[in-house]
């Protein structure tokens, strides 16, 4: 049985840690047999610089057809101009919201070959386990009115934080499902105190606990979170909060690990079925997959990106797009083996410390998958 794959590196650093996850598939599908197919499409700055627009319509219809879909980056300097009518990220918003990718996961698991690299204290990162799952296409990433305009006191601007109660309980149910396989316990997130989008947020938060009276359940303001997350972050399972909360809290939790170059994310949405692996029927989910760093202009090109984030979701698409859990499991065991072995690309290095290059890394990943 074939899998197709759909493939956006985009811009920046996105084409060189995609290249290496595509090779470390290509050695997993060698080892497996799993069938991999691969089609790429641009998106982002390169599309607005061929087509004059961020995401071309095929773009959408390959992820559409996809089994799973891998995303690098989008953005850069050249299309920051704030007036600009396209912008690169309307590629990354339009794909999550075309495809209704509205549970977005991003785990948060330091290896303890890295504790060190951590600006943290050892003490308190040591044993993070947490998944946080972001909202990701509602709240004021998407609320209308969302516009610039002159009024009556000059330039002003307006966005809009709208949920509806829907948009709210699918996510928390996929929380409390997630929490299940883990260690039972979910913390939501919200402004309560001040905005009614979280008003109604933890109103419907709290129906879904009740209907899973078997997991741990606490409500959390964000600005209080973004203090625990680095204060008491052992104590955190699975998170689940609003789209832009979400988007703030996850870079900060990449500091957990030591480095955004590390953390994964999958973007799941509605379209599920199973597949049949190595003669079992495996329930999937269609997904877009995607490292939580952005497009790094100051070092595109330079081939010293870290390639981890994005291996490692192309480690997690395997396991929940293509039911090829013992592939994941591989691929995740080859990225830990190559850092308990010292190896470092530049953002993981300390001082006197050798950096590797992306591709060296990319390679000492596959070296280490063992089949
Ligand atoms: C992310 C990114 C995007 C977001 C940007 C690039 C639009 O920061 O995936 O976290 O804000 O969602
Ligand atoms: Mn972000």
């Amino acid at each position: 049985m074939s899998a197709k794959i759909a493939v956006f590196p985009g811009d920046g650093i996105g084409p060189e840690v995609t290249a290496e996850a595509i090779a470390c598939l290509q050695t997993l599908d060698q080892q497996a047999g799993l069938g991999l197919e691969f089609e790429e499409a641009i998106i982002g700055g390169h599309a607005i610089d061929e087509y004059g627009e961020a995401l071309p319509a095929k773009a959408v219809d390959l992820a559409r057809g996809a089994d799973g879909a891998l995303l690098g980056a989008v953005g850069g300097p050249k299309w920051d101009d704030p007036n600009a009518k396209v912008r690169p990220e309307q590629a990354l918003l339009g794909l999550r919201k075309e495809l209704e990718l509205f549970a977005n996961l991003r785990p948060v698991k330091p290896v303890d070959a890295l504790v060190s690299a951590s600006t943290l204290k050892e003490e308190v990162v040591k044993g993070v386990d947490i998944l946080v799952i972001r909202e990701l296409t509602g709240g004021i990433y998407f609320g209308e009115p969302s516009e610039r305009r002159n009024g009556a006191k000059g330039r002003e601007a307006v966005d809009t934080l709208f949920y509806t109660e829907g948009e709210i309980e699918r996510v928390v149910e996929v929380a409390f499902d997630l929490a299940k396989g883990r260690n039972n316990k979910v913390t939501s997130v919200d402004k309560a105190n001040v905005l009614s989008s979280s008003r109604l947020w933890r109103e419907v938060a709290a129906e879904v606990a009740g209907k899973h009276p078997e997991v741990k359940f606490e409500n959390l303001l964000v600005d209080a979170m973004a203090m625990h997350l680095i204060s008491r972050p052992r104590e955190f399972d699975v998170i689940v909060t609003e789209n832009m909360f979400g988007d703030i809290l996850t870079d900060e939790a990449a500091m957990l690990p030591g480095s955004m170059g590390l953390l994964p994310s999958a973007s799941l949405g509605t379209r599920r079925g199973t597949r049949e692996v190595g003669g079992q029927s495996r329930p999937v989910i269609f997904g877009l997959y995607e490292p939580i760093h952005g497009s790094a202009p100051d070092i595109a090109g330079k081939g010293v990106a870290n390639p981890l984030a994005m291996i490692l979701s192309s480690a997690m698409m395997l396991r929940t797009s293509l039911g090829a859990d013992e592939a994941a499991a591989r691929l995740e065991g080859a990225v830990e083996k190559a850092l308990a072995d010292g190896l470092r690309t530049g953002d993981l290095a300390r001082s006197g410390e050798k950096a590797l290059s992306t591709s060296q890394m990319g390679n000492a990943v596959r070296e280490r998958i063992v089949g």
